[in-house]
């Protein structure tokens, strides 16, 4: 440790639209839901991450949640930065007679703009950094997975997120092709409200719609290592009254076999569009999958039957580009594809 060092933290941070993690001496020490709740009346903030979300869909008139980010990219600048600056305040760094300076590598969706990019620099720096690079997520993700990316091998990395799929294929420490598509996570949990509403009469929160994709979510109507039934509270539409009943796996798969399509479609779109020798790279390494959306059952099996390619989940997927932006930032000069 040098002489100064403290009197600079490094921190990374994964700033996703279901997620903020953020890592500190190679160590996860935020791992918060993206959101933060707010008093109406004064614009004050009452609580983030977790806290915020235990109110999400309950509050009322003077309380309301926010999520920051949408699609992967900030849709209300006044809450991300205060997201950002209340979850630095999680790591406990003292408030010291100097506070130290902060330096952030952060990472963003490949198919950004250059205004969501100064957004999420602007934020950063509204919460307090001093020094901020920027790394593309699939990128973050392949080193959080382990991959040599600097090699000259292609590796595609499909990264399904809340708010974003990102589909790239990377070697030589670059994105030779790349397809961002907004649907995600966040889409599977409407798909499942709207099925929920025409196909069973009842109305459930976004919430709910989560519990029920982790519990029976679903990307093939048929799995070999089927969850059992899940009972789901909502109102009925009809009677408004509250009511329970009995979801299934499959019908879970055949809601969302639209979405999954689409990013299906999006894989297949990069593959053509990959140049032949790294084609014949992909074809030895195969696909890897991070990101919550990689969790869904059943989805590696289905990405697998559709290419006839290798597939493998990270380990830890909704950690991975978390864990690449941690090691991105310990090797800042050698990852010179950081943004500045
Ligand atoms: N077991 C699971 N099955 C299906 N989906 C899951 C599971 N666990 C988490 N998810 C979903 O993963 C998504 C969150 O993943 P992740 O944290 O990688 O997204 P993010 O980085 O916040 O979003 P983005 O990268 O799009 O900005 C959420 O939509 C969540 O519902
Ligand atoms: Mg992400």
């Amino acid at each position: 440790m040098g002489l100064f060092s403290f009197l600079t933290k490094e921190i990374a941070i994964d700033l996703g639209t279901a997620n903020t993690i953020i890592i500190h001496n190679d160590k996860v020490v935020v791992d918060e839901p993206s959101i933060v709740a707010l008093e109406r009346s004064t614009g004050k903030i009452i609580a983030v991450g977790k806290k915020a979300m235990m109110m999400h869909g309950k509050t009322h008139e003077n309380i309301k949640t926010i999520r920051p980010l949408r699609d992967g990219v900030i849709a209300d600048f006044q809450a991300a930065e205060y997201m950002i600056r209340e979850m630095i305040k999680m790591i406990g760094i003292k408030n010291t007679l100097f506070p130290p300076a902060l330096k952030m590598v952060i990472c963003i969706p490949s198919g950004i703009t250059e205004v969501e990019e100064r957004a999420v620099k602007d934020s950063a720096e509204q919460a307090g950094a001093k020094e901020i690079k920027l790394i593309h997520e699939p990128m973050a993700a392949a080193i959080g997975i382990g991959i040599d990316v600097l090699e000259p091998t292609g590796n595609m990395i499909v990264d399904i997120g809340g708010g974003t799929s990102e589909i790239a294929v990377i070697a030589l420490g670059g994105i030779v092709n790349n397809k961002s598509i907004r649907i995600a996570g966040d889409d599977f949990n409407v798909d499942i409200e709207e099925y929920m509403r025409k196909q069973h009469n009842i109305t459930i929160g976004e919430r709910t719609a989560e519990r029920i994709k982790i519990e029976v979510g679903s990307a093939l109507t048929e799995l070999d290592n089927p969850p059992d039934d899940y009972p789901v509270h909502g109102r009925d539409m009809l009677t408004g009254i509250p009511k329970e009943i009995k979801v299934n796996y499959s019908e879970i798969a055949s809601c969302l076999d639209k979405s999954i399509s689409k990013i299906e479609a999006a894989v297949l779109n990069a593959l053509e569009n990959t140049p032949p020798e790294l084609s014949a790279d992909i074809y030895r390494t195969g696909i890897y999958l991070a990101g919550g959306g990689s969790l869904l059952r059943g989805l590696d099996k289905r990405i697998h039957q559709k290419t006839k390619l290798p597939v493998h989940v990270a380990e830890d997927p909704l950690r991975a580009v978390a864990r690449g932006t941690g090691i991105a930032l310990k090797n800042f000069d050698k990852f010179t594809f950081l943004i500045k």
